[in-house]
């Protein structure tokens, strides 16, 4: 199809109709020039297809499928090319029914560990969110069919959702809710993306042209098409002019004539109409016409076959987040199964990515054929049941050599539209865990959760595997790494705090009236805890094996390097236990000293490496000058400071193996703007400002310094106090402190200046 050509023949109204839904889900078709609808679909963690006549609010039910793990699951796996399996299984999916745009992946980040989405979506580090997210979208893509990463940005919290206004500054913005989004649109060119609901700092984000054209477009290279959130449209005129494609869902009548008025009264410059329809229709032209051939209908050998994929998915992402030599447990053991979760597991979150699953593995049908008992423990529907399920279940522990208590979230406390109170586990859950855990018997705990909770009985149980939320065969990959046919290999997308007020967002969030104001500025999730050197419950990066890795023999190929050069570093991995194992290494960067207040260290790279015992590999890491860098508002962009550098080498955030330090140069010279209120340090800080003022700043230093007697007459440490003094004094003050008159300081500040 020729897009230009085909928009040539369209009529004003007929564009105008392109610009809106056809229904719930189905772009508008043009008939007379045979242009078809296209249909899209959520995901993320499976097809979720509705049936049937559409309803104007996507509640009818859906086809009966496969559920993956979540997002926040798939992220703790750390592992992109199990992200990129699942967008090619899905997109796949999407084939056979003849859906050619996938709503996902979720990549938002988690500022609060109480947003009610926290499950849809990657991690609390943009890094890790933005290359899970790419290797999706390029899985999507890769079939033919278009990925529609969401919700552009900002979108932190469900209190509010369709109006709160997020008030984040420029920095903050970019370095840490934007990144993600700028490596997903890099590195994997999604030819859709959906603007967020909310307000950003004022403007809606379906009428924000910074997001939607400068940044999004002209910063970033997007060349797809923009579509609203479901009902995030505003007014028609005004989204265009921003940047906005596709106003979801429809049908919307008012939209089209909204349109064609505010082109008729030359409010809108219809080229932008023509600008807007180009970008859907090309874009469902491009990535359609690279679809492979001969697909097949849903079968059950498909949906066979995807179960084994959202098994293995749910293997490499569960994560083993304590173990007191309990697990794995022995085949000649007597296991008690505690709690409805290992007759019923909860596997995924409620809302719009909620999949009608055909099939759900449980642990206690899995365990069929090993020495297991079961007792339900707690019953998340019936709570006055709870006092005497309890005494049961520490009854039949009388018999056994080890219980595995499964609990977590029961579903309603994790959904789409509200966020939780807080994160505790249900009161008769922690009863029951605390209970078992004093009778003498080795504890486990099998957690079922989307997002962190808290566990004040963790130093009583023995071991905790923590599944999060880990789709249809949730069940069987929970037996498979409790016996040890499969051995933990996740790591922590997200730091579990002891509780919830030791959460850097606790204070404003969701913000009065829905307005958050996101004062903790860059410091969120790790970057927070490290800063304030707070021991989180479990920190980010965080999982156990049952095999031990060796770290050693760290290399760099250049001691020093500019922002234009890149860095490789080595490292040797070696099995040195007695089990097959994964191991995720994490690469961290630390700045020794910035002038500005950046977090102690940040993820810049990560591998995941399976090793036989006794194997050992070597990895390597290349950095680039972004690594290093932090969002300067002096310039827009990112800058990379002049300095020394750590790069830190570690299996969690916390366990970090080896070190070794690096210097990068930075070419960028930054702006010069300064008055004669500027700080002398400031202008120190700059190239232009150390030439011109750096002599003049020495002179006085050594003058003083041959005048320390005199310095001392104000007491000990006098000497270091005028230096103080001199350096962080307005340049102004040289006329009263340096000897120079206002004329002289004004002419320097030219000179520096310009
Ligand atoms: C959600 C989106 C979803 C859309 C369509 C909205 O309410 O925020 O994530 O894709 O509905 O179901």
């Amino acid at each position: 199809m020729d897009v230009n050509e085909l928009i040539s023949q369209m009529t004003l109204e007929e564009k105008a109709q392109i610009l809106s839904g056809a229904d719930f889900w189905h772009t508008a078709a043009v008939e007379r020039l045979g242009l078809k609808s296209f249909m899209m679909c959520d995901g993320p963690n499976g097809l979720r297809k509705q049936v049937g006549e559409a309803d104007h609010l996507g509640l009818n039910g859906s086809i009966s499928t496969v559920c993956y793990p979540t997002a926040s699951s798939v992220a703790s796996s750390f592992d992109v090319d199990l992200a990129r399996e699942l967008g090619e299984t899905l997109g796949d999916e999407c084939l056979r029914e003849d859906v050619s745009m996938l709503l996902g992946p979720g990549l938002n980040m988690k500022r609060s560990p109480v947003c009610g989405r926290n499950f849809e979506y990657y991690s609390e580090d943009p890094y890790l969110a933005g290359k899970m997210a790419a290797a999706y979208v390029e899985g999507v893509q890769s079939k033919g069919v278009l990925a529609c990463p969401k919700h552009f940005a900002a979108n932190n919290q469900e209190y509010r959702r369709m109006s709160g206004n997020s008030i984040v500054d420029e920095r903050t913005l970019h370095e840490i809710y934007l990144t993600a989004f700028e490596i997903m649109v890099k590195e994997a060119h999604p030819k859709s993306i959906m603007c967020a609901y909310n307000q950003l700092n004022g403007t809606y984000l379906s009428e924000n042209k910074y997001m939607l054209t400068e940044v999004l477009r002209d910063k970033w290279g997007f060349d797809g098409f923009v579509v609203t959130d479901w009902g995030a449209g505003k007014d028609p005129a005004k989204g265009v002019e921003a940047g906005l494609d596709l106003v979801m869902p429809g049908p919307c009548e008012d939209h089209t004539k909204a349109i064609v008025e505010a082109v008729n009264s030359g409010k809108l410059d219809e080229a932008k109409v023509d600008r807007a329809v180009f970008n859907i229709l090309n874009a469902f032209n491009r990535t359609i016409e690279n679809r492979p051939e001969g697909v097949l209908a849903s079968s059950d050998e498909t949906r066979k076959r995807d179960y084994a994929f959202a098994k293995k998915l749910s293997l490499d992402s569960a994560v083993l987040l304590k173990n007191n030599k309990a697990l794995p447990i022995k085949s000649d053991m007597k296991v008690l199964f505690v709690g409805e979760f290992a007759e019923k597991p909860r596997y995924q979150g409620s809302g719009s990515s909620h999949i009608n699953s055909a099939f759900v593995s449980n642990a206690l049908d899995a365990a069929a054929d090993k020495n297991v008992t079961f007792a339900k423990g707690y019953d998340t529907k019936n709570p006055e049941e709870n006092f005497i399920l309890r005494e049961k279940a520490i009854e039949a522990a009388e018999d056994a050599d080890i219980i595995v208590i499964f609990a977590g979230l029961p579903a309603s406390y994790e959904s789409e539209g509200f966020d939780r109170k807080d994160i505790n586990l249900p009161k008769e859950q922690d009863k029951l865990i605390s209970e078992l855990a004093l009778l003498n018997k080795k504890t486990v705990v099998v957690m079922h959760n989307g997002s962190p909770v808290a566990m004040p009985w963790i130093d009583r149980v023995d071991a905790v595997l923590d599944m999060q939320l880990s789709g249809d065969a949730a069940g069987e990959a929970a037996v498979d790494l409790l016996w040890g046919f499969s051995n933990p290999s996740g790591k922590l997308s997200e730091t579990y705090p002891e509780k919830l007020s030791d959460n850097p967002s606790f204070l404003n969030f969701p913000g009065d009236g829905g307005n958050p104001e996101y004062r903790e500025g860059v410091f969120i999730g790790y970057r927070y805890y490290e800063k304030k050197r707070m021991q989180p419950l479990f920190p980010f990066g965080h999982g156990l094996s049952y095999t031990e890795f060796e770290y050693s023999d760290i290399t760099i190929d250049k001691e020093s390097i500019t922002d234009k050069e890149r860095v490789t570093v080595s490292v040797d991995i070696w099995n040195v236990g007695r089990y097959k194992g994964k191991e995720v290494v994490q690469l961290y960067v630390s700045p020794n000293g910035s002038r500005i207040s950046r977090p102690y260290k940040e993820l810049k790279g990560f591998q995941k490496i399976e090793l036989l015992p006794e194997e050992k590999e070597t990895l390597t890491f290349t950095l680039d000058a972004r690594a290093f860098a932090y969002y300067e508002t002096k310039i827009h962009d990112f800058y990379v400071e002049s300095g020394d550098y750590t790069i830190l080498i570690g299996s969690s955030s916390n366990d970090i193996r080896l070190t070794i330090p690096v210097h990068v140069e930075g070419t960028t010279l930054l702006p010069c703007s300064f008055d004669m209120f500027s700080a002398i340090s400031d202008i120190l800080d700059t190239a232009k400002g150390r030439e011109v003022l750096g002599p003049i700043v020495d002179n006085i230093f050594s003058e003083m310094k041959s005048n320390s007697e005199n310095a001392d007459s104000m007491g000990e440490g006098g000497t270091e106090m005028m230096e103080r003094m001199i350096l962080e004094m307005p340049i102004g003050s040289l006329s009263t402190f340096g000897g120079f008159d206002t004329a002289q300081v004004k002419k320097l500040l030219r000179k520096i200046n310009h």
